[in-house]
């Protein structure tokens, strides 16, 4: 059976389209099946993965594309418990072990670069530290400590001469993940974290070059994916973001700001654009769906669409035009060979919630494979 453009999307029709190569900037994907970045919370307190973070790559190797769990830029980055960094010797050797068992199964892999803003807790940080974002602004957030479930410590502002030392944290840890063998690095401004809160109004109320009007809310997610454009190159940065989301405590109503990202992105000639367009679960009004669909026209490149999908919705959405490629989260987590299955028709593991965030090897690198 051969996928036509034009065909009418019916499910389990045509998810041949789902295995058309596509290139996504420097990379050429075997697959339009990619992985999307998951939370999994079981690297060492320093940030060093896990050995076990090599079995499951690995074991998910036949993604056209892998996207790492977030990846602390920095000591300041981190907001939950046992998530790994990309910034030290030590987290780069553990992160090559990482690469290059992927590597040898065949896959790729991008390292999602992680500054988590006010999402954090001060016992995450250094003595005497508090999490740092665009205005002293507290979210009715919580995250998880040491102790378990705690809310979020009240951040302080980002002076404005800090934020060149930031962008220089994005810079060092672009270097560290490609000396660790990532093929690029996947910026992550969504979802309520650093990036994403300078983006919303709600949450910056700065009045210097990075606050006030839309187009200054929009200039730090621009800067940084210049800067790291800039040390390996346009082809190996994709930037993930989240325009209608809620998530930690953010609102859906920035349109004019994201069309100022998404246009000074769009400048760039980054390797994709990623949005979450919906967290599991949770149905967008037609307005929002809307605005995803106006904002993503804004976009000329390679669009990766994240929310929900099945392989019936990823295939419709690729044959419409509307995604290049599309990110499963949570099957993919319970399916380390989804593509395979997407491919057979087969049924799919159900995820297990209870396993998704910290533990061992249960619910990590255990989920069965088809054969
Ligand atoms: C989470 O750990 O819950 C989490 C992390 C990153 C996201 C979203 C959720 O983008």
């Amino acid at each position: 059976m051969t996928a036509r453009s034009d065909a009418p999307a019916k499910a389990g029709d045509y998810p041949a389209i789902l295995f058309k190569p596509l290139k996504v900037g420097a990379l050429e994907l075997p697959n339009r099946v990619l992985m999307a970045p998951l939370t999994r919370d079981r690297s060492l307190i320093d940030g060093t993965p896990h050995e076990m973070a090599i079995t499951y790559y690995r074991q998910r190797a036949s993604a056209g594309l892998i996207i790492s769990e977030g990846t602390s830029t920095g000591p300041l980055a981190k907001g939950y418990i046992d998530v790994p960094g990309i910034y030290t010797d030590a987290h780069i050797a553990a992160w090559q072990a990482v690469t290059d068992a992927v590597h040898a199964a065949g896959g790729r892999i991008f390292c999602q670069l992680w500054h988590v803003g006010r999402v954090s807790h001060d016992s995450l940080l250094s003595e005497g530290e508090v999490p740092v974002a665009p205005s002293a602004i507290p979210g009715e957030i919580t995250t998880f400590g040491a102790t378990g479930v705690v809310d979020c410590t009240p951040p302080r502002a980002l002076e404005t001469d800090e934020i060149p030392h930031l962008i220089e944290e994005y810079r060092h840890a672009t270097r560290c993940a490609m000396e660790a063998g990532f093929d690029g690095v996947e910026i992550h401004s969504a979802n309520g974290y650093l990036l994403d809160q300078f983006i919303h109004a709600h949450t910056n109320e700065r009045d210097d070059a990075y606050g006030g009007s839309e187009e200054n809310r929009a200039r730090l997610t621009v800067e940084v994916a210049s800067a790291v454009a800039d040390v390996i190159g346009a082809d190996r940065v994709g930037v993930r973001l989240s325009p209608t989301g809620t998530f930690s405590d953010m609102r859906s109503d920035q349109e004019t700001a994201f069309a100022h990202v998404i246009d000074g992105l769009g400048a760039l000639g980054l390797a994709f654009l990623h949005f979450v367009e919906r967290f599991p679960g949770i149905k967008l009004t037609d307005e929002e769906e809307a605005m995803i669909g106006r904002l993503r026209a804004r976009w000329s490149g390679v669009y990766i669409a994240n929310g929900d999908f099945d392989a019936a919705r990823a295939a419709e959405a690729i044959t419409s035009g509307h995604a290049s490629a599309v990110a499963f989260g949570r099957i993919f987590l319970a399916n380390p060979d989804l593509p395979e299955r997407f491919r057979r028709g087969a049924p799919l593991n159900e995820p297990n919630p209870d396993t998704f965030y910290g533990g061992d090897h249960t619910g990590y690198i255990d989920y069965p494979f088809l054969d």
